[in-house]
């Protein structure tokens, strides 16, 4: 049948006041661009005339600006989940004052494509997808972002397709794309190498619903803030434990995949590995493919990535584009419930790397909130990785806020990842290895090796405070550095004396 080509204007007026709305992408990768900026102007012309009008959104992970910003500045949303990045939606979220309250839940990312498809959710009324290449009879090839695309597409009623000419549709076979089936019919996934293939190149839905608007917007990726001494120590402090591994036998010598997290610390963690010359060549097995990737796909350090998303500055993708043949073989894409797989990053002994927000001293750790109240982005795909990794590494900064916070504290003020799925912490001081270690050890272990000196001899009383039970925890004062930074601006001005019995 012939394809149906409609404006963004008339995409957005498809979708109405209170429809729950699918994104394709995975980050800015591989997200829509015009429909949801025309979408949100729709709304604000509702508003205008005093109609109701907001969305629920699903989405992979965060999206660009085009989404996330132009739809929560235009107070569009219901709700969100499950992961955003955006500064906009971020306050939105967490600024009830100012904003009409947003839903957001934060969910692992590998069960957001599951959880629409068991009807947890609600239903998906509309689907806006990015593509670089449709077919008559309803075949759609997705660009440098995956996420929940297949499953958004399939459940949706009607899929709104930005067709974007800035993306080579030669693309096309670079993807994986699979859906799962669902209980009690779930069966194994066929994957029992990086490299592993189970899926279509495309994804293939009913052409009628399908409605196309054509673009050629640019991708909306930033560049990753230049390296500092701290970042570049962490990921010193990474490799050479790394090497130490091997040296040891537990690390095989042949490597095992790496999943590394998102922002500068993940892509500056890669590189140390890349120029340390005891680390050999390896494969990756992540959700976002960063800069460093690449780089070092070009350099032999990497043979392999499979990922759920391109998440690389706008030059470093258009080299890829430039130089499809070069990287065409030796990376795959796949949906979020795959690339995030707990079985798949068990079954292929994944290492997993991703950055904390705080970490406490038995090893529990927050990556989503600051003091307690504020969503930063959400848990992302670190719970998918952390939980089921053969070895689940967090990284962090000792201090942040020019030292009025130390990263390291008795009690984090939200956890999202206990002490029984995290194996070792790494700061810019040292390493702590927190395996077959008891609370009193790991308590050790984490002041000396990750927290900043300044902040060493206040933890060390902390654990003093109580010698009852197993773990060293006082309930009493265990929030002291939270309160502190909260009442004087600083954590340094914690008083424990008052706690001691
Ligand atoms: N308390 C309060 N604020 C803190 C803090 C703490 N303990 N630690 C850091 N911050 C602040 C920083 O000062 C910075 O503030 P600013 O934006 O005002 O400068 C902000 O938090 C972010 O820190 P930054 O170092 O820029 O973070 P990042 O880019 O390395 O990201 C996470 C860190 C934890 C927010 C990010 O990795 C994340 O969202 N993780 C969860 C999802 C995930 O791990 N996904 C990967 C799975 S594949």
């Amino acid at each position: 049948m012939a394809l149906k080509f409609i404006s963004a204007e008339e995409a957005a007026a498809l979708i109405n006041h209170d429809q729950n709305v699918g994104f394709s992408g995975f980050t800015h990768a591989g997200c829509p661009k015009v429909v949801p900026v025309a979408l949100a102007k729709r709304a604000e012309e509702e508003h205008a005339k005093g109609n109701p009008f907001k969305i629920g959104m699903f989405t992979g992970a965060s999206t660009g600006d085009s989404i996330d910003g132009s739809l929560a500045r235009a107070n569009a949303v219901k709700f969100r989940t499950p992961y955003q990045t955006n500064r906009d939606m971020r306050n939105a979220v967490n600024n009830k004052q100012v904003h009409d309250p947003i839903d957001y839940f934060d969910m692992h990312l590998s069960q957001v494509a599951q959880e629409i498809r068991y009807g947890f959710l609600g239903g998906v009324d509309v689907a806006i997808v990015e593509a670089c290449e449709v077919t008559e009879d309803g075949k759609i090839v997705p660009t440098a972002g995956v996420g929940i695309t297949p499953t958004i597409c399939r459940m949706a009623k009607t899929v709104i397709v930005e067709l974007n000419s800035k993306v080579p549709s030669s693309l096309r076979g670079i993807h994986d794309l699979y859906e799962l089936q669902d209980p009690p019919k779930r069966r194994h996934i066929n994957i029992f190498e990086v490299q592993g293939r189970i899926g279509l190149e495309y994804i293939k839905v009913d052409p009628e619903k399908i409605f196309i608007v054509e673009t050629s917007e640019e991708s909306e990726g930033g560049g990753f803030a230049p390296l500092d001494k701290t970042t570049a120590q962490i990921g010193d402090n990474v490799a050479n434990f790394f090497v130490n591994e091997m040296k040891s036998g537990r690390i095989p010598q042949g490597f095992l995949p790496v999943q590394s997290g998102v922002g500068n610390i993940a892509n500056a963690v890669l590189g140390s590995m890349g120029s340390n010359k005891d680390i050999p060549r390896f494969d990756v097995y992540t959700e976002v493919i960063q800069d460093a990737v690449l780089n070092m796909m070009r350099e032999g350090k990497i043979s392999f990535a499979s990922g759920c998303s391109l998440t690389v500055s706008n030059e470093q993708l258009q080299q890829l584009y430039d130089d499809l043949d070069f990287f065409k073989n030796k990376l795959v894409l796949r949906p979020s419930e795959i690339s995030n797989n707990p079985g798949l990053v068990r079954r292929l002994g994944v290492i997993g790397i991703n950055t904390a927000i705080e970490v406490d001293i038995f090893g529990n750790v927050n990556s989503t909130h600051v003091m307690g109240n504020n969503m930063m982005n959400g848990i992302g795909g670190s719970g998918d990785f952390t939980r089921n990794s053969y070895l689940s590494i967090f990284v962090t900064p000792s201090i942040a806020k020019n030292g009025d916070i130390s990263c390291i504290v008795p009690k984090v003020s939200h956890t999202d990842h206990t002490e029984h799925s995290v194996k070792v912490i790494v700061s810019e001081y040292g390493v702590a290895d927190l395996r077959g270690k008891g609370p009193n050890q790991r308590a050790r272990e984490i002041i000396e090796k990750c927290a900043h000196p300044d902040y060493r001899p206040m933890l060390h009383e902390y654990i003093t405070l109580q010698d009852k039970g197993h773990t060293p925890q006082d309930l009493y004062s265990c929030y002291e550095f939270h309160k502190s930074f909260l009442e004087t601006g600083s954590m340094k001005n914690a008083d424990l004396s008052k706690f001691k019995k």
